[in-house]
C-alpha cells in the first residue's frame, strides 16, 4: 500500500487538473488545488486562489508537498494556422509568454528553493508535430522535436528547462507529452472525425491514473520523458512503453469514454 501523499496541483480548476484531482484523491492522496478559478471537487481549506506570477507565494504553497503536479497553463495557440488581418495576430505575448515561461520559471524556481522532492510537467505531443501526422509510429523519447507553433515552443522550453534543472538542482522531475483531453464540444467533434486524434485521446480518468502513478511510482531518475493517452482505437502513435514500464501507467478508457460530450451528438464520418 502506498504512503499517502501531500500533492499540489496546479491548473486544478481546468479540463486535466480536474482528472488529476479526482484521480488523486481516489487514490488516498492529500491533494491541494491551486488555479486563477475556483477549484470543484476539494475542501474549501485545500484550495489556493492564486497565480504563477507570484513566485514568493509559490515557494509557500510548495512547502512540505511531496510532488507538485504543474498544469497551469495556456493549453493551446489562440489562432492556428494564422489568419489574414486582421485575425493576424496570436497569444504569445499575452498568455503565453506570462502563464507558460514565466509560470515555468517560477515553478521551477519554487521547487529548486524549497527542495520539492518530485515535480511532473505537462508538455504535449504538439512538439512532435509533424511527426504525430506523419510518423514513423510509435512516437518515442528519441522522436525528434518539430513543434507545431508557439504554443509547442513553449512546451520545447518546458521540456529543456526541465532537463537543466533536473541536472543542475538534482531534482527529480517527470515531463509528461499528454494526449488530446478535449476541452469542449467542439474539440470532441474534431476529435471524433479523425481516426488519428482518437489514437492520442486522453480520458480525464486515464489522466488521473497516470498522475497517481506518477507520484507514487518508487523511484524515478532526475529526468524522465513519458507520453500519456487513453488506449488507442486504431494504431500505437505514442509509445506507452516506458509509462508502463518506468511508473506501472497502463491506459484503461478508450475514445470516446470520459470525454463528457454527449456522444449521440458525435458523428464520426469513418
Ligand atoms: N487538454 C489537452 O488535450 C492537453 C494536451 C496536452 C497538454 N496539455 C497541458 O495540460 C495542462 C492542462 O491543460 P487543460 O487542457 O486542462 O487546460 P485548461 O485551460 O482546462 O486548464 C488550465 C488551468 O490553468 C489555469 N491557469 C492558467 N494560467 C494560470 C496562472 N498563471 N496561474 C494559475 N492558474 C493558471 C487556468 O485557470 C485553468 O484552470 C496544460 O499545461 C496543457 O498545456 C493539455
Amino acid at each position: 500500500m502506498t504512503r499517502r501523499k501531500r500533492i499540489l496541483v496546479t491548473g486544478s480548476a481546468g479540463r486535466v487538473g480536474q482528472g488529476a484531482v479526482q484521480g488523486l484523491v481516489q487514490a488516498g492522496h492529500e491533494v491541494h488545488g491551486l488555479d486563477v478559478r475556483p477549484t470543484p471537487g476539494l475542501p474549501a481549506a485545500q484550495v489556493i486562489f492564486g497565480d504563477l506570477a507570484d513566485g514568493e507565494k509559490l515557494r509557500t504553497y510548495f512547502q512540505g508537498m511531496d510532488a507538485v503536479v504543474h498544469l497551469a497553463a495556456t493549453p493551446d495557440d489562440m489562432v492556428f494556422p494564422r489568419q489574414p488581418p486582421p485575425h493576424d495576430t496570436d497569444n504569445f505575448l499575452s498568455q503565453l509568454l506570462p502563464n507558460n515561461i514565466v509560470g515555468l520559471y517560477h515553478v521551477l524556481e519554487a521547487a529548486r528553493q524549497t527542495k520539492l522532492p518530485r515535480l511532473i510537467l505537462a508538455s504535449t505531443g504538439q512538439v512532435v508535430w509533424q511527426h504525430v501526422e506523419n510518423g514513423p509510429w510509435p512516437l518515442d523519447q528519441q522522436t525528434p522535436f518539430s513543434p507545431r507553433y508557439w504554443y509547442a515552443c513553449t512546451k520545447v522550453f518546458l521540456e529543456m528547462a526541465a532537463m537543466a534543472y533536473s541536472r543542475e538542482h538534482a531534482l527529480t522531475i517527470l515531463v509528461v507529452r499528454l494526449g488530446w483531453c478535449p476541452r469542449d464540444q467542439g474539440q470532441a467533434q474534431e476529435i471524433a472525425q479523425q481516426e488519428r486524434f482518437q489514437d492520442v485521446y486522453l480520458s480525464p480518468g486515464d489522466a488521473g491514473r497516470f498522475f497517481a502513478r506518477a507520484v507514487e511510482a518508487e523511484s524515478l531518475p532526475l529526468y524522465s520523458l513519458l507520453y500519456c493517452t487513453s488506449r488507442p482505437t486504431h494504431l500505437i502513435r505514442y509509445d506507452l512503453i516506458p509509462a508502463k514500464e518506468l511508473i506501472g501507467y497502463v491506459p484503461k478508457d478508450q475514445w470516446p469514454t470520459g470525454a463528457l460530450v454527449d456522444s449521440s451528438a458525435l458523428s464520426n464520418p469513418a
